[in-house]
């Protein structure tokens, strides 16, 4: 528990996140960086690039409201002063990524409707089952499902999109950068923490499985309706960029259909699932392929 308390404490946290990665950043960017042109001008580009980023503020809302609710549902202090933190980083995933609607022309005053009309209805009904559980403060149910099924999720798709922007777009890369730390710190608590409640509450494993085959499903749909048809990939061939390499899961990115890229992103987090679910106790369930 001494680890526990160390590694996931108020201090720790100041220390690697605003007082060492986040330093000297602005926005989770080095200042003066700015989106490529092509992304502003293109109108196809703008859009799409507007769509996927209300995705990436879909989930991190969901992450908010989620961590925020679980403070008063976690049964010790150093938990609920982990998820202090983690609320935070949460608050500021939303921020940066609103920003970045900002940048891409997203007027104050079109953001509720914009990110209405581009949210991905699966992905809501992904977040709607989380925090569901949240509203019960069902601690155990809430962390599985928001720091090992939630952030698992947005881990590997933050490592997917950065791959894709290191070479196109630094700056969005170097945003990502920071939010992927943040992740990995929030996947490690959800791990730690949450292995004892369940050898604890062994009755609690039906639900927590059941919860997490269907958010795989919600998942899984809300991949397939981002990479099928995919019009961001179609006008970037027809405008002639040249697609950057980039490697994910010891592949290259730049000689994949969008398809190709789904198969790997969905195999890639559900191994990951599979992996981490195990470590603490829970029998991972496959959901149905949509
Ligand atoms: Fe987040
Ligand atoms: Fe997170």
């Amino acid at each position: 528990m001494a680890d526990f308390l160390s590694a996931y404490s108020i201090q720790s946290w100041l220390e690697s996140c605003p007082q060492g990665y986040l330093e000297g950043t602005e926005y989770g960017h080095n200042p003066g960086e700015n989106e490529p042109d092509l992304l502003i001008t293109n109108e196809v580009l703008r859009e799409e690039t507007i769509r996927s980023t209300v995705q990436l503020v879909v989930g991190e809302r969901c992450a908010l409201a989620a961590s925020s609710g679980l403070i008063n549902a976690a049964p010790d202090e150093a938990s609920k002063r982990f998820l202090a933190t983690q609320t935070l980083d949460e608050a500021r995933h939303v921020e940066v990524f609103t920003r970045r609607l900002a940048d891409l022309g997203v007027r104050r005053n079109q953001l509720e409707d914009t990110i209405q009309r581009y949210a991905n209805p699966n992905l809501v009904k992904f977040a709607e089952i989380l925090l569901e559980k949240v509203d019960k403060k069902d601690f155990v149910a809430g962390v599985v499902g928001q720091n090992i099924v939630l952030e698992g999720m947005a881990f590997s798709v933050f490592e997917l999109i950065y791959a894709l922007n290191q070479e196109m777009n630094p700056k969005f890369a170097h945003t990502l950068s920071g939010t992927i730390a943040d992740e990995r710190r929030h996947v490690g608590f959800g791990e730690n923490r949450i292995g004892s409640l369940i050898k604890e509450h062994p009755e609690k494993k039906a639900e927590v499985e059941q919860m997490q085959k269907v958010m795989s499903y919600y998942m899984l749909a809300t991949f397939a309706d981002a990479f099928r048809n995919n019009r961001a990939a179609q006008e970037f061939e027809h405008v002639g960029a040249q697609p950057a390499h980039a490697r994910f899961g010891g592949v290259d990115l730049a000689r994949m259909t969008p398809e190709e890229m789904e198969d790997v992103l969905a195999d890639t987090v559900l191994k990951e699932f599979k992996t981490r679910l195990g470590r603490i106790g829970i029998e991972y369930q496959t959901p149905v392929r949509p």
